[in-house]
């Protein structure tokens, strides 16, 4: 892998020259043609980076004034990228990171004509059950550090595979050390020792379990579906989390149809994730949850395209949910069971194959969708005032994603300003 720093410390002004292609997804701010695209691209492009934010995008003919505006002085140092294409560092808003063992022969079952089942995840909770924190920890800090080489700066992580008081408490504690976007999972599906008493196992959740994990997260979850937990029981679940302050999002229609989008747009998710089997009903609903809430504060169809890859399913049709005026995003949903990969990259190359996405569509759903999906305001994008998270793409475009796939292709990864993954010598 790809050596990554974690550096901190000040942020120099940094001003970045020679983008051939900039995704901005910011297409006002910095006067992009056409402005009806909502990637904003600009090529032949600049960006100023001061104090880990950007302060300045355009094109770069135009950088001196811009320098001149947003800084007042000549930058700390200027850095040439050579033509190359940069896009926001990407946001997967989706994984399970908070993990140990791997079900590797399960896959090679599947591939073999087994069918997934939800079933699996209990082999997954008795091994992180058995691991030490210091196992968890350097599992997860691995796992991190390599979403981190293939361009991903902003992660959701999640507990899920703990299902006892002690076990969540830690899944989320430890994940709090990597990410601020940690997500409450007891609603996984019930342990072995209570697979015969789901409800109790949600009064578990709802009651002791949400409030020793509740002061380390941001998010709460349920997995919704056959074989896991009811609508009802869903629903118990997510309003026990909103109650306690966190917010919503949900696993839903990712092994068949079901009620969890419908429950999901109810609650006011920021957003359901799968969406693979899609009744006609909800994608009006996702698209309605859209309309009159000033563009901000919808639910986010999320789609996984890496389960589908690793699970041998169909793929969910993303044109559809596009055409009927949802909002999409694209993640890895990174887990031992239904996609064990963490590339970003690879996700675009999908959505784009498989799911009736364009590049641009794919592009800012990997990064400005995710953005929303975690009602984040400060990634996702590269206008002024965003976060300095950025990848330099070994390419000239970021059609190259969807292109070349399964290639190496990120040269550079930068973080608040600062470059984390150098390129290769
Ligand atoms: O998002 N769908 C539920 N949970 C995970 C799978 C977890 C597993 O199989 O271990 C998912 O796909
Ligand atoms: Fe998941």
């Amino acid at each position: 892998m790809r050596e990554v720093e974690h550096p901190g410390g000040s942020h120099p002004a940094t001003l970045v020259l020679g983008i051939g292609e900039l995704t901005t997804n910011a297409p006002e701010a910095v006067g992009t043609d056409p402005v009806d695209d909502p990637t904003g691209v600009v090529r032949d492009a600049a960006l100023l980076l001061d104090g880990g934010r950007v302060v300045w995008a355009g094109p770069e003919r135009d950088c001196a004034a811009g320098v001149e505006a947003a800084l007042g002085r000549a930058p700390d140092r200027v850095v040439g990228v050579e033509g190359r294409a940069v896009v926001p560092g990407f946001v997967d808003s989706h994984t399970h990171l908070v993990f140990a063992g791997d079900r590797s022969g399960e896959f090679e079952a599947r591939m073999a004509g087994r069918p997934y089942a939800a079933g699996g995840i209990r082999t997954t909770v008795a091994a992180t059950r058995a691991a030490s924190d210091d196992e968890l920890r350097a599992n997860l800090r691995r796992h991190v550090d390599q979403a981190l080489a293939q361009g991903t700066t902003t992660l959701e992580t999640k507990s899920g595979y703990g299902l006892s008081v002690a076990d969540e408490e830690r899944s989320v504690r430890l994940a709090a050390e990597v990410t601020g976007e940690v997500t409450f999972l007891g609603a996984h599906v019930a342990p072995p020792e209570l697979s015969d008493d789901p409800d109790g196992y949600v009064d578990l959740v709802c009651g002791e379990m949400l409030a020793a994990c509740a002061p380390h997260a941001r998010w709460v979850d349920v997995f919704c579906e056959t074989g896991a937990f009811t609508p009802e029981q869903s629903r118990r679940v997510l309003e026990a989390g909103a109650a306690a302050g966190l917010g919503v999002r949900v696993h839903a229609n990712q092994l068949g149809p079901g009620e969890g989008v419908r429950l999901a747009v109810d609650l006011g998710a920021a957003a359901v994730d799968h969406c693979t089997y899609l009744s006609d009903d909800d994608v009006a609903a996702l698209a309605g949850s859209w309309a009159g809430s000033g563009g901000a504060r919808g639910t986010v169809a999320t789609l996984l395209p890496g389960v589908e890859f690793s699970t041998r399913q169909p793929y969910p049709d993303a044109r559809r949910l596009l055409d009927a005026g949802a909002v999409v995003a694209l993640a890895s949903d990174c887990n031992p069971g239904s996609s064990y990969t963490s590339s970003m990259p690879l996700m675009v190359a999908l959505a784009v194959r498989e799911t009736g996405m364009t590049v641009a569509e794919a592009v800012w759903a990997a990064t400005a969708g995710g953005a929303l999906a975690l009602r984040r305001d400060d990634v996702g994008h590269l206008g002024p005032g965003a976060r300095a998270d950025l990848v330099v793409l070994d390419a000239p475009g970021r059609t190259h994603l969807a292109y070349r796939p399964g290639v190496p292709l990120v040269h550079a990864v930068w973080k608040d300003g600062h470059e984390v993954v150098h390129p290769p010598r």
